[in-house]
């Protein structure tokens, strides 16, 4: 059976409609959490939270922030409250390649999503994480540097991003910012970080 670490926690996973976000909201599920299955598309994210074992669909566009405070919102009301927030919502703009050259209205958007998504994210879910003593910030989103995408591009910047999570999280409240792939090695790094906060808080 598989271990139950994260019941009683509260998890919100941004991007949970299909891919990697979707992987993510599974196997916290499977581990117990509360998850919120949060993604801009409605029907993907019905369908997941449907078949996820105790899940709850929230619509969002993680580039508002008017629809990501209504998501932080929805989710205190729900589960009472945040204790992981994995910000997964992102595009790969596949479309381009590193000779492309994007209309800019395309790198706004992307910018946008794949990292002020992660901030208006982590910025709406801080009060309640901090109101439960803590809590852990995965930063999933802009990571695809290696695939010569337009996705790629926001690496940088989503470096100074997850850093500067970390610095704040260090300064004021116990968490941790990571990324990686999903899988079960990684839903286990959010455990032992969920771990080590609680044991610093
Ligand atoms: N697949 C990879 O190889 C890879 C590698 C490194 C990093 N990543 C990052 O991991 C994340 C997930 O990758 P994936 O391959 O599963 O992507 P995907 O395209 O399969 O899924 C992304 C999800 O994010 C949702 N989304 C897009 N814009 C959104 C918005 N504005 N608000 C809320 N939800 C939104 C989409 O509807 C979709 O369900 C992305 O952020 C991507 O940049 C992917």
């Amino acid at each position: 059976m598989t271990r139950q670490r994260f019941r009683g926690r509260s998890v919100v996973v941004t991007g949970a409609g299909q891919g990697i976000g979707r992987a993510f909201a599974e196997g916290f599920a499977a581990e117990g959490a509360s998850v919120t299955i949060a993604d801009v598309d409605g029907d993907r994210t019905e369908a997941t939270a449907r078949s996820t074992a105790g899940a709850a669909a929230v619509e969002v566009d993680v580039a508002d922030e008017a629809s990501v405070e209504r998501m932080a919102a929805a989710v205190v009301d729900r589960f009472g409250g945040v204790d992981v927030l994995v910000d997964d919502a992102g595009l790969h703009m596949g479309r381009y390649n590193l000779c492309s050259d994007p209309p800019l209205e395309d790198w706004r958007r992307l910018f946008d999503v794949n990292v002020f998504g992660a901030v208006l994210c982590a910025r709406h879910c801080r009060a309640s994480m901090a109101a439960r003593g803590g809590g852990v910030v995965l930063n999933q989103c802009a990571r695809s540097w290696s695939s010569g995408s337009a996705g790629s591009r926001t690496s940088s910047a989503w470096r100074c991003c997850c850093a500067r999570t970390r610095r704040r999280s260090e300064r004021r409240r116990p968490s941790s910012s990571t990324a990686g792939w999903c899988g079960g090695p990684d839903v286990q790094a959010v455990g032992s970080s969920m771990s080590a906060c609680r044991a610093r808080a």
